[in-house]
């Protein structure tokens, strides 16, 4: 555990994120969310125990990160509060409220978009005691461990990005886009090593989900390439797994990141969490 300005932290693993101790972000003072801040920008994923999170203060907490940005899909959004998506298995009235088993699968938010989002933030509001954790993998150290000859043959990769094909071979809620949503969501084109804008380091910044391929290479070729980097970068030693309490906020940076959630038993358990994500850059 270390102190920094007069906050206790301890790293979520050696070189990536923080566990930020005795912050009650609900009477912190501007000096104490700044640092927070600061903290986030430094070690690219924190992580604050025990909050209480009404929407207003979840609001007032993301536009510290940056502008929040809207969700692609709409419909479990908290009534009042466009820029809060719920993830759930809950139902009301015979009708999920939120989005189930979203996130599931190795991925990078919003990456089919030309600007994807700078940060996530969840906050758990109900749990299951066992399944649904989440895993971080820094694809910063995993670039660095590469050796050069590798970072060469890597450097200038173009990847496909596209919702389109996201929606139509996810494992879970696959479905057809209707016109304006394909519409809204043209797919894009990033780099597989991206730089950080903020302090210049570099990510091996491959996901799955979204991407459709690799510019300029045949797809057996590209998927081969694709699933060996995948398995690379979520080698146990780049990865963290957060195990969720009720009141947990997590907010990770997807410019240098790749996560995803497990499974939980859903015909016994209950989990309520609300998503927020902060805009981003373009990639490059
Ligand atoms: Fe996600």
């Amino acid at each position: 555990m270390t102190t920094d300005n007069l906050i206790r932290t301890r790293p979520l693993m050696a070189g990536f994120g923080v566990e930020i101790l005795d912050v009650d972000l609900s009477t912190a003072d501007e000096d104490a969310r700044q640092n927070v801040i600061r903290l986030f920008h430094e070690n690219g994923a924190i992580v604050l125990r025990g909050q209480t999170m009404a929407p207003d203060d979840l609001m007032a907490f993301i536009k510290l990160f940056g502008e929040p940005e809207d969700h692609t899909q709409t419909k479990f959004t908290l009534p009042g509060y466009p820029k809060i998506f719920l993830l759930s298995n809950k139902e009301v009235d015979g009708k999920p409220i939120g989005a189930h088993n979203d996130g599931v699968g190795w991925h990078t938010d919003y990456s089919y978009k030309e600007e994807p989002v700078m940060c996530t933030m969840l906050y758990a509001i109900e749990v299951p005691p066992e399944g649904s954790d989440t895993l971080l993998a820094d694809l910063c150290v995993a670039y660095n461990v590469l050796p050069d000859a590798r970072k060469a043959e890597l450097d200038g990769l173009m990847l496909h990005h596209s919702y389109q094909h996201l929606m139509s071979s996810r494992e879970f809620g696959r479905m057809e886009l209707s016109d304006e949503m394909k519409a809204a969501n043209p797919d894009v084109i990033h780099p597989l090593i991206r730089t950080h804008p903020a302090n210049g380091r570099k990510a091996l910044w491959v996901s799955t989900g979204t991407v459709k391929g690799v510019i300029g290479m045949e797809d057996a070729q590209a998927q081969a390439l694709l699933d060996e980097l995948v398995e690379f970068v979520t080698e146990e030693r780049f990865v963290y797994r957060h195990k969720w309490q009720a009141g947990d906020i997590l907010v990770w940076d997807n410019r240098c990141t790749l996560h995803t959630g497990t499974l939980f038993d859903d015909t016994k358990y209950v989990r309520l969490m609300h998503r927020l994500w902060a805009k981003g850059d373009k990639p490059f």
